[in-house]
């Protein structure tokens, strides 16, 4: 960044490009950046997440005008490093940062010298000393991203992809500013989760994010995709679909997480689907206005069929996919942008 936009700004974009910067410089958005990483939405303060969604928002109505780059962190590199697969987390990822105007090397793992054994702390420590100013991992490993921490050096964040079981913060901030845009302030809203929460570090992310906001959240599953301690992570947990979906403001269906399964979780797909799966007469059972979330990739016919996954009306699974682009693009401008212009 070389210099403050001048206050005589006159054309809709420039004053929303304006806006967005200062929007960096708020209380909420100091505290956040002084954090240094985004490692989950437990870590974040109330005042943190509306900076981060004041921050999104101003995004959002700066990219539906343009796509062109912001050159605002032309000075800054940062590294996607994802051990498992994306699609979505990393595309927006990629595209928020270049249009914020950062470099951005997206590490191929299967080309890399991770194939030859090398750590996750020297990959890292090989991207730092390349110049790279934030690592953005994802890793099949809960705490994966803790585990940098110790070698990583003060000026470099890290932003967790998603770790494991465990957290997808950027997921959950995304999550809550498309419900937001939808319905407002989520306090008092009732919100029901569904599908394979024991293996949903999405999930975890949301809860951790929306309880503390005053959200009335509900769990759904089959008994053994429960996770221990829901209840005292301030979720009324259920069997059966009906209470949970009963008055609900929305539904975040989750993905049966096929790939981390231990055996014997559900006795089949097709009990699941039975009890389960979401469909549009099962979303009657809601409030009219309910609309439906997920954090993707669906399994179309598992836990939501494909008519409710494409009905517009009610799906908002395009739109969380959108979304990403501008919760991404402001964590990353709250993190790297310089404290004070130079
Ligand atoms: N929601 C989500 O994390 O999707 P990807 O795995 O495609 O990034």
């Amino acid at each position: 960044m070389t210099s403050k936009p001048s206050s005589a700004s006159t054309t809709p974009l420039e004053s929303l490009r304006t806006a967005f910067i200062e929007s960096a410089y708020t209380d909420g958005a100091k505290s956040f950046r002084r954090g240094r990483h985004l490692l989950d939405t437990s870590d974040l303060a109330h005042d943190e997440v509306d900076s981060l969604i004041e921050t999104a928002t101003l995004a959002k109505r700066i990219i539906r005008r343009s796509k062109a780059s912001l050159d605002l962190l032309t000075d800054k590199v940062v590294a996607t490093v994802f051990f498992e697969n994306s699609t979505r987390t990393r595309s927006s990822f990629d595209l928020a940062a270049r249009t914020l105007g950062a470099r951005v090397i997206n590490l191929d793992i299967s080309t890399s010298s991770v194939t030859k054994g090398e750590t996750i702390n020297d990959t890292a420590a090989t991207l730092i000393a390349l110049g790279v100013d934030a690592i953005i991992q994802r890793h099949s490993a809960s705490g994966a991203c803790h585990q940098l921490l110790p070698t990583i050096p003060s000026h470099v964040s890290v932003i967790n992809a998603g770790d494991g079981w465990n957290a997808h913060p950027t997921q959950g901030l995304l999550d809550l500013f498309t419900m937001m845009e939808v319905g407002g302030s989520v306090e008092g809203k009732k919100i029901a989760i569904v599908g394979d929460i024991k293996h949903s570090r999405v999930a975890r992310s949301n809860i951790r994010l929306l309880v503390p906001l005053g959200a009335n959240v509900h769990a759904c599953a089959p008994p053994s995709l429960l996770p221990e301690g829901i209840t005292e992570m301030g979720v009324i947990p259920h069997v059966d679909l009906a209470p949970a979906l009963e008055n609900a403001d929305f539904v975040i269906a989750l993905r049966m997480q096929t790939e981390r399964q231990q055996q014997g979780l559900i006795t089949s797909l097709d009990d699941y689907r039975k009890l389960w799966r979401l469909d549009h007469s099962r979303m009657k059972m809601a409030k009219p206005t309910v609309r439906l979330l997920h954090p993707g990739p669906i399994n179309r016919g598992v836990e939501l069929t494909p008519e409710l996954a494409d009905d517009i009306s009610i799906s908002l699974i395009n739109l969380q996919v959108s979304n990403g682009v501008p919760v991404r693009m402001a964590a990353l401008l709250l993190l790297l942008v310089p404290e004070v212009f130079k």
